[in-house]
């Protein structure tokens, strides 16, 4: 096993993002990217076709078999119904993200279907007031934002809610039914990383079902394809809940708690000018969402990909000394940020297409991590596998995912706990998953398992 080979651009450290320069192709590169200023390699034609129907909005429910093909026939193609450009392989995904000013993140949170204008009013009427933050902004401000939120996530601070996070999985789980079949996501994986945040941000428990709703409901507006009319449906949730933000904040102003909230707000009453109100509710807009989300779905992945290869859930049990490993694999083999968008500022060519300035771009993490050039029999689900660090399933480079270090903990705590808790855990047969329609993001809304009696 090889954890300490950490090709990720790590923010052990604010300032120490590690930018890498991409300098022409090495063998297992080539054809992968350069700048269109550079001598062509291959011919690129433009546009190329899917290898098969493409749904962007649908391909995350069972994304690895097109994907599989996407690699090795088309690596780069253009979808047709989005108009984006659609990267497949490691070393391309890879080094766009090591080229940010080619590749923007202007457009990560852009509405990727048209909004109604129905939904600007009702945002516009509800004080919406949510601007690009950290992880749609580019260069000197995205730092200075980044340096900010590394700092609140800490290893030292991380570290120090270990206890508490694991207090809360055990009654959790323990409060799991034995011997009927349970939806793992609503027993747990909904509310267990939304009440880890809510601890960081001093929010009520008793508010998480509500913040939960208003999350999928902005998930929905901004990555998915719903009608004009479920938009607005929607986009009443999206202003209730910067509203409910708001609320927060202005709640602390008098007595401001020990926690991220309280902590801006008393930078704020000192006269600091860089931050605003509406600066603390924008960080909170992006916790609120990048932190529990992203875990919700991460640890349905990680349960439902070890208990459908059950030798990797009975070896971890047996020895929890690879629950380390463990975690990466399930960061590698489904991430639940499977699919990310970028905006090309250069002409660029990709796998041997062109593609202009000002296009957008899917770089799908969740496909690198199947490239077998790097994870050989990338479809077993293995927790002592070389390089283990090497994917890309919390991203790469300057926008490397900040909250790493605390995702890791709770899918550390989650392994350890259930295995130990309930090491007969099981799917239950014959129940489907159900998948929200998105571009984006990779993890079921229901997981159905049975322990104890029901499944042994
Ligand atoms: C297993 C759970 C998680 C996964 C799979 C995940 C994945 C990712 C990925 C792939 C990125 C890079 C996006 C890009 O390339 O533009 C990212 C960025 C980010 N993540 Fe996470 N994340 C997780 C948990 C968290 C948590 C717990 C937090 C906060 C508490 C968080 C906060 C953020 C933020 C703020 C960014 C933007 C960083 C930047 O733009 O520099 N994430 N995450």
């Amino acid at each position: 096993m090889d954890l300490d080979d950490d090709t990720m651009g790590t923010v052990s450290a604010p300032g120490q993002i590690r930018r890498i320069k991409y300098a022409g192709p090495t063998t297992a590169q080539q054809g992968a990217y350069r700048s269109m200023s550079e001598p062509r390699q291959s011919p690129g034609t433009a546009g190329s076709p899917p290898p098969c129907p493409f749904d962007a909005f649908g391909f995350l429910s069972d994304p690895h078999p097109f994907l599989d093909q996407a690699r090795a026939e088309a690596p780069v193609f253009q979808d047709p119904e989005t108009g984006y450009w659609v990267v497949t392989r490691y070393d391309t995904i890879k080094a766009a993200l090591g080229d940010p000013e080619a590749f923007s993140s202007a457009n990560v949170l852009e509405p990727i279907t048209p909004l109604d204008e129905r939904v600007a009013e009702i945002l516009e009427a509800g004080g919406f007031g949510a601007k690009p933050f950290i992880v749609n902004i580019d260069g000197a401000d995205h730092k200075e934002r980044k340096r900010i939120f590394t700092s609140v996530l800490h290893p030292r601070k991380v570290a120090d809610f270990e206890p508490r996070i694991r207090q809360l999985a055990r009654r959790m789980l323990a409060d799991l039914p034995s011997g009927e079949p349970f939806d793992l996501v609503d027993g747990f994986s909904l509310d267990f990383p939304a009440l880890v945040v809510f601890a960081f941000l001093g929010i009520p428990d008793s508010d998480v079902r509500e913040i939960k709703r208003w999350a999928d409901a902005r998930m929905e507006v901004f990555f998915g394809d719903l009608s004009p009319d479920q938009q607005v449906e929607q986009a009443h949730g999206i202003a209730a809940f910067w509203r409910y933000i708001e609320d927060h904040i202005e709640g602390q102003l008098s007595d401001p708690g020990d926690h991220f909230v309280g902590d801006m707000v008393r930078l704020h009453l000192s006269g600091d000018e860089d931050v605003t109100l509406n600066d603390i509710a924008n960080y909170c807009w992006s916790f609120l969402f990048a932190g529990h989300e992203t875990t919700t779905a991460q640890i349905t992945n990680m349960v439902r990909d070890m208990l459908a290869q059950r030798t990797a859930w009975e070896a971890v049990t047996a020895d929890p000394q690879l629950i380390p490993g463990a975690v990466e694999e399930s960061l590698r083999m489904n991430t639940s940020v499977f699919n990310w968008r970028r905006r090309t500022t250069a002409d660029v060519e990709l796998d041997g297409q062109s593609i202009p300035a000002g296009s957008d771009v899917f770089l799908v993490y969740g496909s690198a991590n199947h490239d077998s050039d790097h994870f050989p029999d990338p479809d077993r689900f293995d927790p002592e596998r070389d390089g283990l660090r090497r994917h890309l399933g919390l991203g790469y480079g300057a926008h490397f995912c900040v909250g790493a270090g605390l995702a890791r903990l709770q899918l550390k705590i989650v392994l350890e706990e259930m295995t130990d808790m309930m090491p007969e855990l099981a799917l239950a047969p014959g129940r489907e998953s159900r998948f929200i329609r998105n571009v984006g993001f990779c993890g079921p809304r229901t997981l159905w398992l049975t322990r104890g009696t029901a499944g042994n």
